[in-house]
């Protein structure tokens, strides 16, 4: 038998976001990267894992789910929900989505300390803290001085005493120094490999890693009073979303990390911390980690608390997916500042996108079909090959072997800059050769020389197509369609890709234009306006909605029932929930694997009544948790009036488990 054969492994992660405000276009741009990157990986023959999430815990969190006057789980679940949307929507291919309130994510919290305390004892310890903490930011501040401004948000500080765990990261500036030295890949850029060096040489100060004053978190195994404090709980994401603590052959494969993406603003946590943090668990760190700049805004970072931010939505649906990643990675180079604006965002759609690549494309196309009736034509053989055919190919090889390099070193606007140079010489190719007139010589000769011209300008788009696959997936892989190519361009490994391989015959698809030129003035007015109608509902719309709910529950479509998926289960085991009268913890077999789920009808069925029962289970919602427990679906139920008692749903005939009900 033949053995399979094993890909490389290459797992990456964008830091999982904060669900205190909704997403921006500066967390997309990170989630964009990484998309961008796997996508590459993966034409490059990697076994990709891509990772992302929310991080659900903290003080703004609580206070902004107080604010929006709801619990704080269920404030986390409608921004975990609104990321989970939004990269959907943007079709960015997300393999692990890690939620930190999910109970898998505490095991492996909970694990991680114990590791760290058992393989390198003392280096977790109990003490006090006591000194200036910025409330809003959650920080303790090194400035001694009473009211002294917080460094981060600037209001005022107060004093406190706490009793705190502390990890001694004092114990590992020696380790760390020399993990640098080592691995000059670790911290990329270069400058701030340079800033992390001279930090850690400056000598590093214990850090506390629990809270008492805080609720809302990751409780302290065996000691309740305390939470583990953010960046713990946070950075162990990155191992709950590959099996830490669970799935062990998971979790050797794909550990260590091979790229952390982050915003510049959260190395020190990066690559300080965690490095820390895994050494003295004894787990490798990961290998590279690339802290990349700020999308500003008038000249400001954009945040929420600035009120000066973008949504990605509305640029996605006034102007493209591909059209919203194309200028994120064009227009900033990548570890450097950028400055977003939306007259920039349509002058590089029109040109580049519209004029550039469309155009190429329509008119490579259009020529084909008009001339050789939709057939690609045969290029003539060497000894009637033009010098400026043979420069031109040689250009397009000096971009084969040096376009990946790019990509490979995160260098996404130089990659680009150099294909749409290519995009420009074929342009003048075209220009020098005028195909359009040969076309309308009787000379056969001239008729020849057309052959190969539009033979060499489709050959160039082929090329382009797989090059800026990784950057705009969607457009490239029209234009694949249209330039008749079998399977799928995602498909196309990088490394075989060569200059000649265009099959001469090959009937090209139906054309369509790809980047449609659009209206500056009218692009950007489409934008602002969609923008301002999301950030706050318009009046008409709430009416709207209040005047549909008043008629009445509204209908959906099949298309929306066939998202819920229902499984027949067999309930394993149940028990109650300790302090919860209506709670049963119930562990199901939906069939290809055993849920826990929590169902609130333990006033009316006996846990030993319902283990071998039939229920019917909905499988696919977010988990969450009830007092605690994390609960994957939900056991559906009559609710019986006048009080709405529960009664399990259940079939006449013996079905077996696992069967999807539709
Ligand atoms: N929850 C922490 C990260 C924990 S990782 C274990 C956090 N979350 S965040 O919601 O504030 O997201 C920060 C990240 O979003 C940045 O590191 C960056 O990746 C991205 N960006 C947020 N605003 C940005 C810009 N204005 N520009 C570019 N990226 C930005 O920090």
């Amino acid at each position: 038998m033949e053995k399979p054969i094993l890909k490389p492994k290459y797992f990456l992660t964008t830091p999982i976001y904060y669900v205190n405000a909704r997403p921006h276009v500066g967390h997309t741009y990170t989630t964009i990267v990484a998309d961008t990157i796997a996508r590459y990986k993966r034409m490059r023959g990697y076994d990709v894992v891509m990772l992302t999430g929310t991080d659900e815990h903290g003080q703004k969190v609580e206070r902004s789910a107080k604010a929006a006057g709801v619990a704080p789980q269920q404030f986390a679940d409608t921004i975990a929900a609104q990321y989970q949307r939004l990269w959907e929507e943007l079709d960015l291919h997300v393999d692990r989505f890690v939620r930190t309130t999910e109970l898998r994510h505490e095991r492996a919290v909970h694990r991680l300390v114990g590791q760290a305390q058992s393989h390198t004892p003392g280096c977790i310890y109990k003490g006090h803290y006591e000194g200036q903490y910025c409330v809003f930011d959650e920080l303790y501040v090194d400035d001694p001085a009473p009211n002294a401004p917080c460094p981060d948000c600037g209001r005022p500080t107060e004093r406190i005493r706490e009793e705190n765990y502390f990890f001694r990261l004092s114990a590992f500036q020696d380790r760390l120094l020399e993990h640098y030295e080592k691995h000059p890949q670790f911290i990329q850029p270069e400058t701030r490999r340079n800033e992390v060096i001279a930090f850690v040489r400056g000598g590093l100060r214990d850090l506390s890693i629990s809270r008492t004053t805080l609720k809302w978190g990751i409780p302290w195994p065996e000691d309740d009073r305390h939470v583990i404090y953010v960046w713990y709980d946070a950075l162990t994401s990155y191992m709950t979303g590959i099996g830490y603590g669970d799935d062990e052959l998971q979790w050797e494969h794909y550990w260590p990390a091979d790229l952390h993406l982050i915003g510049k603003e959260i190395l020190r946590f990066h690559a300080v911390y965690w490095p820390a943090f895994l050494m003295a668990a004894d787990e490798p760190p990961p290998k590279t980690i690339f802290a990349h700049g700020w999308w500003l805004f008038e000249q400001e970072k954009m945040s929420k608390s600035r009120g000066n931010i973008q949504l990605p939505q509305p640029i996605a649906r006034v102007l493209g997916i591909d059209a919203l990643r194309y200028f994120l990675l064009r227009e900033m180079v990548f570890g450097q500042d950028g400055n977003f604006s939306r007259e920039a965002l349509v002058n590089r759609y029109n040109s580049d996108l519209a004029n550039g690549l469309g155009n190429f494309a329509s008119r490579t196309l259009a020529m084909i079909e008009r001339y050789f009736g939709g057939e690609i034509p045969t290029p003539l053989g060497e000894e009637k090959i033009s010098n400026r055919d043979i420069t031109f190919k040689g250009f397009v090889e000096g971009d084969l072997a040096e376009i990946p390099d790019f990509y490979e070193s995160y260098q996404f606007s130089r990659a680009l800059e150099r294909i749409w140079a290519l995009i420009a010489e074929v342009d003048k190719y075209l220009v020098i050769q005028h195909p359009w007139s040969l076309a309308e010589s009787e000379v056969t000769a001239e008729n020849e020389r057309l052959q190969t011209i539009l033979w060499t300008a489709a050959e160039a788009l082929r090329i382009v197509t797989v090059l800026a696959h990784p950057v705009i997936p969607h457009a490239t892989e029209k234009i694949w369609q249209q330039l008749g190519q079998n399977g799928k361009l995602a498909d196309q490994q990088l490394d075989q890709l060569q200059w000649g391989q265009l099959r001469p015959g090959t009937r090209i698809g139906k054309t369509e234009a790809i980047f449609p030129r659009v209206d500056k003035d009218e692009a950007v007015e489409r934008i602002e306006t969609m923008e301002q109608e999301m950030r706050q509902p318009s009046a008409a719309k709430t009416v709207a909605t209040t005047a549909s709910a008043a008629q009445g529950p509204s209908r959906i479509s099949i298309e929306d029932f066939a998202k819920v998926d229902m499984r027949v289960g067999q309930v394993k085991s149940a028990e109650r929930v300790a302090g919860a009268d209506k709670l049963l913890k119930i562990l199901v077999d939906v069939g290809d694997e055993v849920r826990q789920v929590v169902a609130g009808i333990a006033e009316v069925y006996k846990p030993e009544d319902i283990v071998g029962r039939k229920v019917i289970v909905v499988v696919n919602l977010q988990p969450r948790k009830l007092r605690g427990v994390e609960s994957n679906g939900m056991i559906v139920a009559a609710s019986v009036p006048p009080d709405g008692k529960p009664v399990l749903a259940g079939f006449l005939e013996d079905v077996p488990v696992g069967s999807r009900l539709k």
